[in-house]
């Protein structure tokens, strides 16, 4: 172990498992002291020799003997036969049949048999001896099937109770904004108990969590592990898992030996911006607090050296300080650091830290350049640190602009651990295992996948004694899967924490048989590499842009939308297996069929793509964020801006006044990397309105997501589309006072451009989109809906996006005529307005979407962050497998294109008659790869 080479000169040797060898004899000469002096002294007492002994000189020695003890767990912890957590009257609990994935032989090993659950630990892996069953009189037995069981999930970056959900004034509790460096700061003080994302994040197999808080510090304070289940007790201290022994005094624990420890730091922009400082700020912060520790840890050493010896005389107290204890026992090897950092200057700063101080990092997280630079990372001290990651949430700032969605199979290559993670609520952890699947989609080893949100996470933080793995003896932490964990839309049909079964009435459909293995991903070895050559900026345009003809042969399917939505036009099967083929002139199809219908050949085609059995299928739409008008979400000067808000701002006289009406088509910014990303990924246009944050946005625009610039042919799809305003609870203004507002307008009591655009909507010309998620709000805007029409006799084109609450209306909002944007696709309850969320399988049999659906509503599919453009084909996939066969790959296809051109008042054909051609698969398997967009508007096909 390298901490022992390095220990300093001035230390003494000391192994590091073991208590100092000089412990016994150092105790029994306190023992003889207080033997002989008991009862005669208070305070010092003095020996024969004239040396003062302390009276709790036998504490002292403890306390010296175990100040270098690596924490772990004790030595009996495995023959243990109940665990601490366990809850008393849990049945125990036998699986059977089932296709275990045990996390063990690098996450390679699956054994097929049952899995026995008592006493809040696994008690039986494989094999249940049949002696062992006949031990219990009353056990609960889940039939399997054959299916999957995973360990829990495990959340190595969450905010989980310190941001909790619903957001409220009085529920940020993540960052203190008191200090550059504070590691007497602990995330347990502020876990809110009442987070409503526990039970979500459960739902999706969560079974643990640390608990970090924020970055707005390079030292925020030390993070807890936690397991997600709700306790008897109902105290945060309950949740905790394998907390220090004692939370006061200087963290160096008599007991052997100490458990692991957990802090926070960061740097870069986020302590640099919340301190109006720099980042050379920040590290003179770091090395002043790491500078303070080490020299109480130099006198402590010094203090425990003599006391060791029995040099007792003039010894006094303990060197120790409450304020940087926790910083000592870093240098003392004794705390798993989690360090948010992005950049390769942030990284050096910090591995520079390491090696001055002597010290080393558990992770660093986000680090979306780490895999630019794994040789600096394997200088750090120690050992080289994990790397905790998004999968493909990046370029929201300028040190995520180079993420790459690569990165955890570069990293894994480098031989460097690989955790994904939630950073929840950025990312709700309740889809975690989402994240593993992505990075498995772009080149992440399956076992590795898996590992990275189970076993690794666990490891990094000095939980793997107990938790990440099926193993006898393990906690009883355990997920039975509806599919493979790695196929898209993964859903627990039970989980288990402490052997206690989490989900009361689950709600699983049952999934098809392609679902049940872990998905053939497609080749991304070239992407792989033009990232890393590219220094994480590879191009991204298409690699040709052709009007020749192209024959896209050996597809298995096809979805056009021919005039009436999304229809599967065939599949393969259908015709008794023949290849079919598709020849396409100038963006436009000219021939579908066999190859001796269309005779190939006779186009003297230069171009032949085989689709190896894949599909194509209409262009997607992105609608919801500031996709083409933003480069980097986080930086002003990289984006279009935010409009006016006439209700509380004043609009500046020159621009109209209230008058105005801002136009997104004015703000387009073309070829962002999101917008190449998305168009990557089959979303072939984007309908945007102005970036607003108050009542009246504009109106949207609809472009190409694919184009370099306005003036290209094709690029704007339509300049105008719709009218967007904002209703919300959240506004500085009243509901009452926004919806007031949007009645007078509605009436026609507007003059100018924004009377002129209110009277196209009222006349049914373009339509109105509402961002809105509170059903109170939604059934006041039917009532207004149905107020206006009667008076104008003509009907209101009236969309309500977000729409977090909808289902609850879903029947008088299908009956009003009125149409839903579902944005995100999957819910969360971020703010009180939304908090009413129908969270789907397996919480409850049915989702928003289906809800809807089922009360005629046309629905369509938004995303809440221009990043998550590009995983549109995702969310609707998901979607689609979470109704149970209610809803067809076609109309799932439809979610996100021809209902949206239908909700957003667009042309038919505007967005579908792109076709998008996969590999492999359709455009919403995880199999298969977009190798190309046909575009028959501009006359074109685009290759990758
Ligand atoms: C077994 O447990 C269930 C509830 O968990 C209880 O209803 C039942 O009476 C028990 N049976 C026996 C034989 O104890
Ligand atoms: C396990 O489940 C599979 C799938 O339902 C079934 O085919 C098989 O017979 C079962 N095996 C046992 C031992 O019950
Ligand atoms: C620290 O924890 C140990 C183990 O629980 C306990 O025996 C000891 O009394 C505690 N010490 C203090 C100072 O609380
Ligand atoms: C939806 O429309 C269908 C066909 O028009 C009709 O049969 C059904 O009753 C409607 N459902 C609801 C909930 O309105």
């Amino acid at each position: 172990m390298m901490e022992k080479a390095l220990i300093p000169p001035y230390s003494y040797e000391r192994p590091l498992r073991k208590p100092h060898p000089m412990l016994g004899v150092a105790l029994a000469l306190s023992l003889w002291v207080a033997c002989v002096y008991t009862g005669l002294f208070t305070g010092f007492v003095t020996k024969r020799s004239s040396v003062k002994v302390p009276i709790n000189a036998q504490q002292i020695v403890q306390k010296c003997a175990h100040i270098d003890v690596t924490p772990g767990p004790p030595v009996d912890f495995y023959s243990r036969d109940e665990s601490d957590r366990y809850v008393p009257g849990t049945k125990p609990t036998l699986i059977k049949n089932a296709t275990i994935w045990t996390g063990n032989v690098d996450g390679l090993e699956v054994v097929l048999g049952d899995l026995l659950l008592d006493k809040g630990i696994i008690r039986a892996v494989g094999d249940v001896p049949a002696h062992m069953l006949e031990a219990y009189d009353n056990i609960s037995v889940v039939e399997a099937n054959g299916g999957w069981v995973s360990p829990g999930i495990v959340d190595l970056h969450s905010h989980l109770g310190d941001m909790s959900s619903p957001r409220l004034s009085g529920s940020d509790d993540t960052n203190s904004r008191k200090g550059l460096v504070q590691p007497w700061l602990r995330s347990l003080d502020a876990l809110n108990t009442h987070d409503d994302a526990y039970r979500l994040s459960i739902s999706g197999g969560v079974t643990t969590a640390v608990i970090l808080p924020g970055s707005a510090n390079a030292i925020g304070g030390q993070a807890f592990v936690i397991k997600l289940r709700p306790t008897e007790e109902r105290s945060p201290s309950s949740m905790l898992l394998e907390p220090p022994f004692n939370f006061s005094g200087s963290g160096i624990e008599e007991v052997y030996p100490p458990r692991w420890r957990q802090l926070k730091q960061a740097c870069g922009e986020n302590p640099s911006r919340v301190y109006s400082g720099t980042r050379m700020d920040t590290i003179w912060a770091y090395r002043k607090g790491y500078e303070e520790a080490r020299k109480i840890k130099v006198k402590q050493d010094a203090y425990c050296e003599k006391a060791m010896a029995g040099q007792w005389d003039d010894l006094g107290e303990f060197p120790e300080e409450l304020e940087w204890e926790a910083l000592v026992d870093v240098l003392r090897g004794k705390v798993k650091i989690q360090n948010h950092c992005y950049e390769a200057v942030d990284l050096d700063g910090i591995v520079r830290l390491t090696n001055e101080f002597k010290f080393s990092i558990a992770a660093f997280h986000h680090a979306h350049e780490t895999y630019l630079v794994p040789d600096l990372l394997k200088k750090a001290y120690g050992h080289t640190p994990a790397v905790a990651l998004f999968a493909t949430n990046g370029r929201y700032k300028r040190e995520a602009y180079r993420g790459s969605e690569f990165a955890p199979r570069i990293l894994a290559d480098e031989g460097i651990q690989v955790v994904m993670k939630s950073d929840h609520p950025v990312l709700n952890s309740r889809y975690l295992l989402h994240e593993a699947q992505q990075a498995h989609y772009f080149g992440l080893a399956d076992n590795l996948a898996l590992a990275s949100v189970i076993s690794t996470p666990a490891t990094i933080m000095g939980q793997e004694h107990r938790i990440g793995y099926i193993r006898k003896g393990y906690d009883a932490d355990v997920v039975l899967w509806d599919s493979h964990p790695l196929a898209i839309g993964a859903t627990p049909k039970q989980v288990f924490i402490d052997g206690v079964a989490q989900l009361e009435h689950p709600f699983t459909s049952t999934k098809p048989e392609a679902l049940q293995h872990a998905p053939e991903t497609p080749d991304f070895d070239k992407e792989t590499k033009a990232a890393l050559k590219y220094d994480g900026l590879p191009p991204l345009e298409p690699k040709e842009s052709t009007s020749d003809v192209v024959v896209f042969t050996n597809f298995d399917s096809l979805f056009l939308d021919i005039g009436n939505g999304v229809e599967q036009i065939f599949t393969s099967q259908k015709y008794s297996g023949a290849p079919q083929i598709a020849v396409v002139k100038d963006g436009k199809i000219i021939c579908t069929g066999t190859s001796e219908m269309c005779s190939p050949t006779s186009y003297m085609t230069s171009r032949t793509i085989n689709l190896h059995g894949g599909s194509l299928a209409p262009g997607l739409l992105s609608y919801g964020s500031e996709l083409g008008l933003t480069h980097i979400s986080g930086e002003k000067s990289t984006q279009d801006g935010k409009v006016f808000d006439s209700l509380t701002d004043k609009v500046p006289s020159i621009l109209g006044g209230d008058e105005a009406v801002i136009r997104a088509v004015d703000g387009l910014l073309f070829s962002t990397r999101d917008a190449l990303l998305a168009y990557r990924s089959g979303v072939t246009a984007g309908v945007t309105a102005p970036s607003s944050s108050g009542f009246l946005a504009g109106l949207s625009t609809a472009f190409n997501t694919g184009s370099s610039h306005k003036l290209i042919e094709g690029a704007v799809l339509q300049d105008d589309v719709a009218l967007h305003v904002a209703i919300s609870l959240s506004s500085p203004v009243s509901v009452s006072t926004q919806i007031a507002t949007l009645r007078k307008l509605l009436l026609g009591d507007a003059n100018g451009d924004l009377g002129s655009q209110f009277t196209k909507v009222v006349e049914g010309k373009i339509p109105l989109i509402i961002s809105v998620d509170n059903t109170d709000i939604m059934a006041s805007l039917i009532q207004l809906k149905a107020e206006v029409e009667s008076t104008s006799g003509s009907a209101i084109q009236m969309t309500f996006s977000g729409a977090s609450e909808a289902h609850l209306l879903a029947k008088e909002i299908g009956v009003a005529g009125v149409g839903v944007i579902v944005s995100p696709a999957r819910p969360f309850p971020s703010t009180w307005e939304m908090r009413r969320i129908l969270p789907g399988p397996p919480l409850t049999q049915n989702s928003a979407i289906s809800t809807l659906l089922a009360n005629n509503v046309t629905v369509g599919v938004g995303v809440d962050g221009a990043w998550a453009a590009r995983n549109t084909r995702f969310d609707v996939s998901w979607a689609a497998l979470e109704a149970d066969g209610e809803i067809s790959k076609a109309e799932a296809i439809a979610l996100a294109s021809s209902n949206l051109e239908k909700l957003l008042g667009l042309k038919s054909g505007t967005v579908t008659s792109d076709l998008v051609a996969t590999t492999g698969g359709t455009v919403l398997d995880f199999e298969s790869k977009v190798v190309g967009i046909v575009s028959a508007k501009r006359g074109v096909v685009d290759l990758f």
